[in-house]
């Protein structure tokens, strides 16, 4: 009877540690319109693109708009891989020379799919929408800077649902922002303004290259929101971190933001108790000691047997 009750401790204390910490979107299965898609990938994943001109009857060779070149690869990894093309685009695109007139076609919003919709609720797709709107980019401009600006359709990714670093998370978040902040050829699509160089900007910091490819740009520009998992209101720059202490310092700012993907994704690797003792971020660039970490786990280890041992002998000598 007592030997059932401590295998049932012991049962819900292993479920409770390997318990998954979230859902991930699959990448396993096979994209749903791989076939149909080639047709639309044979011009607009390359260079060069040739079609059968009906005047001459002759096969020409044209050079494909750098900005209309989407790498088929990316495209599959994305959250919409599933999709046909012409599920956000017309069906009238399977025909080329395409209409003139389809270039006006009206895109969907992200909020046309999902906003409101329970299947998507742990995104917070409206709170976002919210935020967005509180954002820098959505009170300085019209509606031309939207979530597309910075969601790329044909790749996007959900990197911090998935099984990534930190340091993936980071890069690829921050190229989001790159792309646009140190591409003046795509930063001109929204403002005739020019800026610095964000290297430049950023002089403050004594080491940009390392900084950034260890913080986000969404880590000082915004602030800390617990209930999404990434922060959408980009704050004026006047706001924006400056203090080193915020990171550099025992109860770092990054515990709240940046870095509980590493508890995530800890616990989802190793349980939750193993993460919350093996966690290396306690205070950055300083007490990085492995060793230590891997003592107060053993004791930590002991300890919880040495109860253990005595429970199970307090309950059978009874
Ligand atoms: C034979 C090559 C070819 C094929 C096949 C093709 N496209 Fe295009 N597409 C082009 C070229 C070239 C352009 C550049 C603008 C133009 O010529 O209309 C373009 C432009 C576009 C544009 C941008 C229009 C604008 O100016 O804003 C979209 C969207 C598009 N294609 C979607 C598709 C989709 C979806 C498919 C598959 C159903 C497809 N294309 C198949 C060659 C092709
Ligand atoms: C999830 C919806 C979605 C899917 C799927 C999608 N697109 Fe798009 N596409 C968009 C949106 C939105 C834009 C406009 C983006 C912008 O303004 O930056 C766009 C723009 C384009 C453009 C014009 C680029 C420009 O800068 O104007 C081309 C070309 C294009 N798509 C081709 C394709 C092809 C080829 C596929 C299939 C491999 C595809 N799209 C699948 C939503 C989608
Ligand atoms: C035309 C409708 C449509 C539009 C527009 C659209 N989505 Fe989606 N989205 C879907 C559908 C349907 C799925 C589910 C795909 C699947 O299960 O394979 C999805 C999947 C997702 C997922 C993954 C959800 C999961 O758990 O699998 C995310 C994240 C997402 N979309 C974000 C966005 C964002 C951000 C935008 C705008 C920039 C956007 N979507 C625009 C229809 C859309
Ligand atoms: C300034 C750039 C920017 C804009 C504008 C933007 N997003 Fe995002 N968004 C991001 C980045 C970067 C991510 C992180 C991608 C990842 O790792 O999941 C993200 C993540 C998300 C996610 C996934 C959050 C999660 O919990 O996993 C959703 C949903 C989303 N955005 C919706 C939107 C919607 C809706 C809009 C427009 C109202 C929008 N975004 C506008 C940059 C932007
Ligand atoms: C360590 C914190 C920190 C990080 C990380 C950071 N920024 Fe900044 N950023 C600042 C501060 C502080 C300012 C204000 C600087 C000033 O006014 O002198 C600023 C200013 C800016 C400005 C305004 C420039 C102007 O003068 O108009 C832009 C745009 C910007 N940052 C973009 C980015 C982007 C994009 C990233 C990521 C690639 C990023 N920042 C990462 C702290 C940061
Ligand atoms: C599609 C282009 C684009 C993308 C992507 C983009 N931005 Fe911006 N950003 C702009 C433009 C345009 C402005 C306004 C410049 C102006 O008019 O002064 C701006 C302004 C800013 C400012 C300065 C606000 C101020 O007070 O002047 C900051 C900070 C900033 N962006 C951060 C970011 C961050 C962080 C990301 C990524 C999450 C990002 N941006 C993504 C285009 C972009
Ligand atoms: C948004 C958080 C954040 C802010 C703000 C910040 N840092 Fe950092 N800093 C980091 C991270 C993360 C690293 C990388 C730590 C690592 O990988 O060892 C780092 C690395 C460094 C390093 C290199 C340490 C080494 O191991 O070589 C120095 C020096 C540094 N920061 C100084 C500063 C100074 C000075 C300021 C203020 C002007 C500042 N940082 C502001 C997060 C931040």
């Amino acid at each position: 009877m007592q030997n059932k009750l401590l295998i049932t401790i012991i049962a819900i204390m292993l479920i409770w540690v390997h318990l998954p910490a979230s859902s991930q979107v699959n990448m396993e299965d096979e994209p749903a319109n791989l076939e149909g898609n080639k047709h639309c990938f044979d011009c607009h994943a390359n260079k060069i693109y040739s079609y059968e001109n009906e005047m001459t009857g002759r096969i020409d060779r044209k050079a494909m708009n750098p900005n209309f070149i989407y790498n088929p690869d990316d495209f599959y990894k994305g959250v919409h891989r599933h999709f046909s093309c012409t599920d956000c685009h017309s069906p009238d695109y399977e025909t080329f020379p395409h209409q003139a007139e389809l270039r006006l076609e009206e895109m969907y919003s992200c909020m046309d799919c999902h906003g409101g919709d329970p299947t998507y609720a742990q995104y917070h797709f409206d709170l976002i929408d919210d935020e967005f709107h509180k954002s820098v980019h959505s009170t300085k401009h019209d509606e031309t800077f939207n979530c597309w600006m910075c969601h790329d359709p044909h790749s996007y990714r959900s990197m911090t649902r998935g099984n990534f670093k930190v340091s993936e998370i980071v890069t690829y978040h921050n190229n989001v922002c790159a792309s646009c902040h140190d591409n003046p050829d795509h930063f001109q699509r929204i403002s005739d303004s020019l800026k610095m160089p964000l290297e430049q900007i950023h002089s403050f910091l004594p080491n940009y290259k390392l900084h950034f490819s260890a913080v986000r740009c969404i880590e000082c520009h915004t602030s800390v929101e617990d209930t999404m998992w990434v922060a959408h209101n980009i704050l004026e720059k006047e706001l924006a971190v400056k203090k080193c202490v915020e990171c550099h310092s025992a109860n770092t700012m990054l515990m709240s933001s940046l870095y509980k993907y590493q508890n995530i994704e800890a616990r989802r690797n190793r349980g939750t108790l193993n993460a919350v003792f093996l966690n290396e971020s306690y205070v950055i660039g300083a007490n990085r000691n492995v060793y230590l970490n891997i003592l107060s786990l053993v004791l930590f280890g002991m300890t919880i047997l040495g109860i253990m041992i005595h429970v199970y002998f307090r309950i059978k000598s009874k």
